[in-house]
């Protein structure tokens, strides 16, 4: 188990499998890496089948527990099932992906061995979902969702991006998640620190306000010091969890993932631009990768960004720290 210079053990990864996607979401991140997005067809860049898989491989030696595969839409590549499929015994398998190549395929990844999926869903109206994701895919993506719960990925969760886009559509968004068995609902705070417009952020204070207003519940789970809303439907319960990460010492705490760029570089955190190489892919090269990428890892906020007189600012440690980290170094007592 590899463990960082701040107690925070490595238990997941989070895979991208390529940056291209079919939408246009106008608040997404990419990963952390900007818009990348290019043509359709297969990159170059992306990683192998096979690279991908010696990678959760050398993660798995490492006793990473769980991978979740994500994009760009990473149902846009072929082989996702073949990956699911080969991916080791040990670790859990999840997908994040907008839902709308479920209605074919969700049936055929839980054949494979997927466990869990969250299916971005910002909307309940086809016109305002147009907007935000500026795709017409609306009717997919709500098949989808209904794939996945046939296919048996119960609970499917719905992650809703909250920004001044969306924010009208939480109230009906509740309502599906209560009327509706096998949903939940994830109520993501937009971070505006990739993906620009920091005028586009709402107070999440105030949507934690109204939510324990209409919930007839509510929970604290230890773990991110997380909310959970339990809000009842007509034929049992919604559940609804507000991830609100920005300025929050405590989210930043409890991180226990690397990011796994779909070129093929390891990034500590989401906010920080810095990657490190895994160079050709090779078995060594990524178990030293994994072992710098956790040494390098800082909590984003609390350490890396410090709060000055109520500003956050970038401790100066930092200040012009390199955004590539040379690749490492294979050592002999690399065991
Ligand atoms: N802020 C918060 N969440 C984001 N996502 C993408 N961009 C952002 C952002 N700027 C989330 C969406 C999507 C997942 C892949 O990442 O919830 O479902
Ligand atoms: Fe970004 Fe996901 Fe939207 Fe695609 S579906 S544009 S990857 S947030």
């Amino acid at each position: 188990m590899l463990v960082d210079g701040f107690g925070r053990e490595l238990t997941e990864i989070r895979v991208s499998l390529t940056d291209r996607c079919n939408f246009d979401c106008v608040y997404c991140h990419n990963e952390g890496l900007g818009d990348t997005r290019g043509p359709m067809a297969p990159q170059d860049e992306e990683m192998s089948t096979e690279e991908v898989l010696r990678v959760l491989s050398v993660a798995a030696d490492l006793d990473v527990e769980a991978v979740k595969f994500t994009g760009g839409e990473p149902m846009l590549r072929e082989d996702l099932e073949e990956i699911v499929r080969r991916a080791p015994e040990s670790m859990a398998v999840s997908l994040t992906t907008n839902g709308s190549f479920l209605p074919d395929r969700a049936e055929g990844l839980v054949e494979a061995g997927l466990e869990r999926v969250n299916v971005s869903q910002d909307a309940v109206d086809p016109e305002a979902f147009a907007e935000i994701t500026k795709s017409g895919a609306y009717d997919r993506v709500i098949e989808g969702v209904d794939a996945a719960l046939e296919a048996g990925l119960d609970p499917v969760k719905l992650n809703m991006v909250v920004f001044e886009g969306t924010a009208e559509y939480i109230p009906e968004m509740v309502d599906r998640v209560a009327e509706r068995d096998g949903l939940r609902l994830q109520l993501i705070e937009y971070m505006p620190e990739i993906a620009g417009h920091p005028e586009w952020a709402i107070d999440i204070e105030r949507v934690h306000e109204w939510l324990a207003e209409r919930a007839d519940r509510i929970e604290t789970r230890e773990m991110h010091d997380r909310k959970r809303y339990f809000v009842a439907g007509d034929e049992g319960e919604g559940m609804v969890e507000v991830v609100d990460p920005v300025e929050n010492e405590t989210f930043c705490e409890n991180c226990h993932r690397v990011r796994v760029t779909h070129d093929g570089s390891l990034k500590g955190c989401l906010n920080r631009p810095r990657v490190h190489p895994m160079g050709e892919l090779t078995e060594p090269e990524i178990r030293a990768a994994f072992r710098e990428v956790v040494a390098d890892r800082v909590p984003y906020y609390g350490e890396f960004m410090i709060e000055d007189d109520g500003e956050w600012i970038r401790n100066d440690e930092y200040v012009g720290e390199q955004l590539v980290v040379e690749e490492a170094p294979i050592t002999a007592d690399d065991d």
